[in-house]
């Protein structure tokens, strides 16, 4: 589709407004947001939690937010963060949390930000509750990492791990050095420069599968978060050509995404979790998935004109 390249850069670029996130926050879910966005309240996104553990899929919870500047919004963000992991502790529901280091403050101070992801991990350990770090663009990438690093081993949290995006050159070099960490693997979803990552379609896919057979060879636990049947179909075969068991891997789809494969997949004994985002941040994520799948813009223009 010719028009399918400047869309994206053109949804990308919206993603990132700061006014436009700001507004939305006011706007309530809008334009078929509702459809991968799973309520403005936490009440929602666990009522919505409940009813997908009952469809046997498991999930990890997002409070939406990204790119704060004020020392407060981080505050308030890593509140919202510990009140989700006593929803999760309360409801009994099967579920862990992902969030993000810029939610949390690392734009503002990378110290400030590891207190607040310390809190975190303490009362998440308490729960039993993993913790996923989602991996933002490239310019927070390495602050990610080191974070997560301090958390893992100086302060002992093994309950928190991260993402690794296929498109980045590094990624392969990242998860030797992660083996035994739990990874959630992803091709990437931001707009990277040919100079930090691969470009092409085919280059990361044949680097997405590389990266997984690295770390499932490895030993270690992995997610295969993707809506790409073809990548879910070679991982499941390797599986089997090398005996590796279906408990040491899940496959993670977000919220509203290829609903008939994750129960097909469930149905042959495998795991999957939805990642469920909720709140009022919701305009930066939507667009991203819009920028990513242009004919997800079929039920955006539905929701615009209020079907
Ligand atoms: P891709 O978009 O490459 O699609 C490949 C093919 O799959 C398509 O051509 C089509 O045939 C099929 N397909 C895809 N979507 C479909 C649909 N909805 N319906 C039918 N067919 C479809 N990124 C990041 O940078 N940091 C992060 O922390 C995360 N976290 C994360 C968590 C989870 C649970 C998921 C699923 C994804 C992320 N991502 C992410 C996003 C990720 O990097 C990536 O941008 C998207 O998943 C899109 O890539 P896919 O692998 O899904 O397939």
């Amino acid at each position: 589709m010719v028009l399918e390249q400047p869309l994206r850069s053109v949804f990308m670029q919206l993603a990132k407004n700061k006014s436009l996130n700001k507004a939305a926050k006011k706007w309530g879910l809008k334009f078929g947001a509702s459809q991968v966005v799973a309520g403005a309240t936490l009440e929602d996104a666990i009522k919505n939690v409940q009813l997908l553990n009952e469809k046997g899929v498991a999930c990890t919870l997002d409070h939406l937010g990204e790119f704060v500047t004020e020392r407060e919004e981080a505050i308030e963000s890593t509140e919202a963060c510990l009140a989700v992991l006593r929803a999760i502790h309360e409801t009994g529901v099967e579920c862990n949390l992902s969030l993000k280091m810029t939610q949390l403050g690392l734009d503002i101070d990378e110290s400030f930000c590891l207190y607040n992801m310390k809190r975190i991990c303490e009362v998440a350990q308490a729960f039993t509750i993993f913790i996923r770090i989602d991996m933002e663009d490239y310019s927070h990438c390495e602050q990610t990492l080191r974070i997560l690093s301090i958390l893992r081993n100086e302060h002992q949290f093994d309950n928190v791990g991260t993402v690794i995006q296929a498109y980045l050159h590094r990624a392969e070099d990242d998860v030797n050095s992660l083996k035994g960490v739990p990874l959630r693997l992803v091709k990437g979803a931001y707009k990277e420069s040919e100079t930090v990552a691969y470009q092409d379609k085919a280059t990361i896919d044949k680097n997405y599968l590389n990266i997984i057979k690295i770390h499932l060879n490895n030993g270690s636990y992995t997610a295969i978060a993707s809506h790409d049947h073809t990548i879910i179909e070679k991982v499941k075969a390797f599986a089997i050509e090398q005996n590796i068991s279906k408990d040491q891997f899940e496959f993670q789809m977000l919220y509203g995404f290829r609903e008939q494969l994750q129960k097909e997949l469930i149905d042959e004994g495998y795991k999957v979790r939805s990642y469920v985002p909720f709140g009022t941040d919701w305009f930066g994520y939507f667009m991203r998935r819009l920028a990513e799948r242009p004919q997800n813009i079929a039920f955006a223009v539905r929701g615009f004109f209020g079907k």
